[in-house]
């Protein structure tokens, strides 16, 4: 049956491309019909048969995460092994076709599918490392001394809140360096094998090494360089926010502990590797106006976690966007287990690759940053479901930063004021400048502050992996990056024993981090065409595209080409252009970047840290008279009054009323700027 079944496909596949190419591009693509016809029957068989066995990887490594038992770390290595096998046996098959003439669209297809794996010992040892590191991760624990009263604590919630919440300084540096000594020393000597395993499949399939083989999922030789081109456009505003937090916490610690020319100690800023520093917001807020205190308000009104999952995906849903399916409230795991189980808590949205199973992995606790990460989680699940229709090889975004931009987008909408005082986190927002700065300098924490961070990670591992730095140097290469790229140093000595990269989640589980340095500048780049699609008036920063079909329609006709098309492709459909460009972000930005310049300079302060200091920063800079700045600069955070606390204009919420008529008459809902 199978094989009938297939023959006939074969004449038919032949039969269509045959056709096709008298017409199209017979003239400039070289093509073997039958070789193709082959080929796409070689895809179609691999589909089937790819679905069912990764289906079942996935069950297994979900049990084996929400449950970190040795039965389950067997059954989900077995599981990973029969996956492998299967890469194997597929590549073996796609063999007879490695130089057949085939479209492009063929041959990206036939590359995405049929690589090279290891196999024999080597697959078997990668996957019994892979699977103690995500162990140790996972139940890595940082305890007090044995003497007295021993207590443990796990990274989530008790260390992360710790780094969240204190501002003592030794606390702090005790937290950090113990979860490095408790988890990087004993994945240090799995994590070296694990690089020269990766590297020698890498090989076999010619990419230099595994980072090679890791940026090439952009489909450009010259990702790393671009990568670096695009952070030396971003590069001065974080040097002024970086100087501008310096600054706060100069005051909180004083000159013994922070130097107002150097870098930071990596302790301090608000999680357990300095990622994000979201948490750091209230400590950090320019303006006491707008009240922010959103973890009180969400505690107040007695918000639940599965309640805020449906408020995340009520967001899509107002967008024309796919519903959750009824599966995912009952097999998610949303708050961390009570049963004493161990599980990776770090949050992850979860493909079944069978069209209807779609899970989120997460340690819920209801915070404000978590309802902004549950839109996060639910952007990868809609993504999910937008390309479930496509072949398996597809159903992927059409890159990583895409795949991670896509939450972003409603996370975004959703923290802004507007939107925050239609669901009753915010009342009476004036939307003065002062509350306009206090938003842009939270969305800058999570934004801006993230991106030599993500570089950095991804950078030092390209390096490592393609064997630039000596191995007795990784640690000290990897502090070297941080403290030239984010102006961090490690706050104790680092020894021969640390290594340290891998002591975040995604080092130590294979995940890269560039995506979320792509995705940071493909949001706004989203941002920017869905807010005109929204028929947004005003500025970026204050566009909501909550309830936007038309911003919703368009969305989805992105997400559901799943990675069928390159990357460049989806972009220019998305955004008419098809680079990656810093400009929007920047845009978004623009009037935080003008009140830090402002507050850098009122304050004497120098941009910069080490040998990139900028002590002339301000000496051609205009410190603006009229800017909110100076009316507050010497009651610095009190400060709630003020000649600058008008509402903004009158005037511009006029003529958005008018606009928003005259477009709405037209029946076209595009802005016209
Ligand atoms: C966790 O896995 C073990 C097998 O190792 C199993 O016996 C147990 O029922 C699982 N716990 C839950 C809550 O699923
Ligand atoms: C799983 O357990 C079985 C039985 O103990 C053992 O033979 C097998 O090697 C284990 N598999 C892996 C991948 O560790
Ligand atoms: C693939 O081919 C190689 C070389 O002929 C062979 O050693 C290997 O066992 C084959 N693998 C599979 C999964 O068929
Ligand atoms: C990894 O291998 C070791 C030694 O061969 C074995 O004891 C252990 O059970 C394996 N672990 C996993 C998760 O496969
Ligand atoms: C030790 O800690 C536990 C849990 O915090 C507490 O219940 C117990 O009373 C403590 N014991 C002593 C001797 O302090
Ligand atoms: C890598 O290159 C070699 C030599 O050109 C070739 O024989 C081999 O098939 C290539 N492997 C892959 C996976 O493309
Ligand atoms: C969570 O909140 C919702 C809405 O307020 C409510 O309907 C639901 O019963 C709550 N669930 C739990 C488990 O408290
Ligand atoms: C513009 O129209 C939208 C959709 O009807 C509405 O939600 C929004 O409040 C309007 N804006 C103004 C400024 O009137
Ligand atoms: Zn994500």
């Amino acid at each position: 049956m199978e094989n009938v079944r297939n023959t006939w496909k074969h004449v038919l596949a032949w039969m269509i491309i045959t056709l096709s190419f008298s017409q199209a591009s017979a003239a400039t693509e070289d093509v073997d019909f039958f070789a193709e016809a082959s080929a796409l029957e070689f895809l179609e068989r691999y589909n089937e048969e790819a679905q069912k066995i990764v289906n079942n990887g996935v069950h297994a490594a979900w049990n084996y995460k929400t449950n970190l038992t040795d039965h389950n770390a067997n059954l989900s290595s077995e599981a990973s092994l029969r996956s492998s096998a299967f890469a194997a046996k597929t590549y073996n098959e796609s063999l007879f076709l490695r130089d057949a003439k085939l479209t492009k669209a063929t041959k990206r297809a036939m590359k995405m599918v049929a690589g090279a794996v290891l196999i024999g010992d080597d697959i078997k040892k990668l996957t019994n490392i892979t699977s103690r590191m995500t162990k140790i991760y996972g139940s890595g624990k940082v305890c007090s001394d044995k003497e007295n009263n021993q207590t443990c604590l796990s990274l989530d919630p008790e260390l992360q809140q710790l780094m969240k919440n204190s501002k003592d300084y030794e606390k702090l540096k005790w937290a950090w360096e113990e979860w490095r000594t408790a988890v990087g020393r004993k994945l240090k000597p799995l994590y070296l094998e694990y690089v020269e395993l990766l590297n020698k499949q890498a090989k076999l399939n010619n990419y230099t090494d595994y980072g090679h083989q890791l940026r090439m999922r952009y489909e450009s030789e010259t990702f790393e360089e671009e990568m670096l081109s695009l952070y030396d456009e971003l590069k001065p505003l974080y040097e002024l926010l970086h100087s501008y937090v310096r600054r706060k916490f100069y005051n909180q610690y004083g000159p013994k502990i922070i130097k107002l020319n150097g870098p930071l100690p990596a302790c301090i800023l608000g999680d357990m590797w300095g990622r994000f520093w979201d948490p750091l917001f209230e400590f950090l807020q320019p303006y006491s106006s707008s009240d922010y205190n959103l973890d009180a308000k969400m505690k107040q009104q007695g918000y639940n976690v599965t309640q805020m999952f449906h408020m995340g995906e009520e967001f899509f849903t107002s967008m024309g966007l796919k519903k959750m399916p009824a599966s995912f409230y009952d097999l998610s795991m949303l708050e961390k287990p009570s049963d004493g189980r161990e599980v990776v808590c770090h949050p992850t949205a979860w493909d079944f690759y069978d069209g209807k199973d779609f899970r989120i992995k997460m340690c819920t606790t209801v915070t404000f940053e978590n309802l902004q990460t549950i839109h996060h989680e639910l952007g990868h699940i809609q993504y999910f479901m937008q390309y479930a229709h496509q072949p398996y090889q597809y159903r992927d975004g059409a890159n990583d930063g895409f795949h991670e931009a896509i939450g972003e987008l409603m996370s975004m909408s959703m923290t802004t004021p507007q939107h925050l005082e239609k669901v009753g986190l915010m009342k009476d927002v004036q939307y003065t400048k002062e509350d306009e700065i206090n938003f842009l300098l939270k969305m800058s924490l999570s934004t801006v502050s993230t991106l030599p961070f993500h570089l950095v990670n991804d950078l030092w591992r390209w390096r490592a992996f393609r064997g630039e730095y000596k191995l007795e140097d990784w640690n000290d290469e990897y502090w070297k990056l941080k403290e030239q790229y984010l102006g961090v140093y490690a706050p104790v000595e680092r020894t021969a024993d640390d290594l340290d990269p891998p002591t975040i989640f995604h080092i130590a589980n294979d995940y890269d981090m560039i995506r979320y340095f792509t995705r940071t500048v493909l949001q706004f780049q989203f941002l920017e065409v869905l807010c005109e699609e929204a028929g947004h008036f005003g500025p970026l920063h204050t566009c909501d595209i909550y309830g936007s079909t038309e911003a919703g329609e368009k969305l989805a006709s992105v997400l559901s080409l799943g990675s069928s098309l390159p990357w460049q492709d989806a972009l220019e459909k998305m955004t008419g252009g098809r680079k990656m460009s810093t400009k929007p972000l920047l845009k978004y930005f623009e009037p935080l970047k003008e009140f830090l310049m402002n507050e850098v300079c009122l304050n004497g302060d120098t941009v910069g840290w080490g040998e990139n200091i900028q002590n002339d920063y301000c000496k051609d800079s205009v410190i603006l008279a009229d800017g909110p700045n100076i009316i507050n600069n010497k009651a610095d955070v009190s400060s709630t009054t003020g000649a600058s606390s008008k509402p903004l204009s009158l005037y511009a919420l006029l003529l958005a009323l008018i606009f928003n008529v005259s477009i709405r008459i037209n029946n076209n809902y595009r802005s016209f700027f």
